[in-house]
């Protein structure tokens, strides 16, 4: 029998009733047998400072560590001014440094994310893609899970209701999985 997949997930949004943090619980449910996603919360995370990125804050170490122990990565993205929240890019900086020691390196990953406009954070999963390319990491391609109209897909405890949704991300988590198995 193979041994269950780690994956972890990181949410973008620091915020109470986020529906990204809401969308991360929902795949930590949808997730297939074979796998699981345990959570890296951010805050507390201070802002990067290169002066400490050899002697890095205990949340920075327990971040990357967290990272290395994961086969596979989750990103849940908001999307804030056409990109990533700065919380998120705060933890990709951190994690990657010092430069040759960034715990990203060679992780096979997958992107969501969730906004109350239309467009379900295109444009910020497209930001992330790109830094995935200097980070090394390796992105599955599709489904592309971008949840529009936030605020109709979740109840008022931040369950996800919407059947739609509920598909595309337990198809993203599925091929993450043989994707991470693929990269062996
Ligand atoms: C600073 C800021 C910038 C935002 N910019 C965008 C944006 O560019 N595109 C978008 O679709 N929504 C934007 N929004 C709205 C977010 O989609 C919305 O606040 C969402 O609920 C944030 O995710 P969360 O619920 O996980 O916290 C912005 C919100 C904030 C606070």
């Amino acid at each position: 029998m193979t041994k269950p997949l780690r994956m972890l997930g990181i949410a973008g949004s620091l915020r109470r009733d986020s529906f990204n943090r809401a969308a991360l619980r929902a795949a930590t449910q949808l997730v297939a047998e074979g796998a699981t996603i345990d959570i890296f919360e951010l805050d507390g995370l201070p802002g990067f400072n290169e002066d400490q990125e050899r002697n890095p804050p205990a949340k920075v170490v327990e971040l990357k560590r967290r990272i290395r122990e994961a086969d596979a990565i989750l990103f849940v993205t908001p999307e804030y001014n056409y990109s990533i929240p700065g919380v998120l890019k705060n933890a990709i900086d951190w994690a990657s440094r010092p430069y040759g020691d960034s715990a990203w390196n060679g992780k096979p990953a997958a992107i969501m994310g969730a906004s109350v406009g239309a467009i379900g954070t295109a444009r910020a999963q497209y930001h992330l893609r790109q830094m995935m390319v200097f980070l090394n990491m390796f992105p599955i391609n599709q489904p592309e899970v971008m949840i529009g109209n936030a605020s109709t897909r979740f109840d008022a405890q931040g369950n996800l209701t919407d059947d739609t949704t509920k598909k595309l991300i337990s198809q993203l988590l599925k091929n993450l999985v043989e994707w991470t198995h693929r990269l062996g």
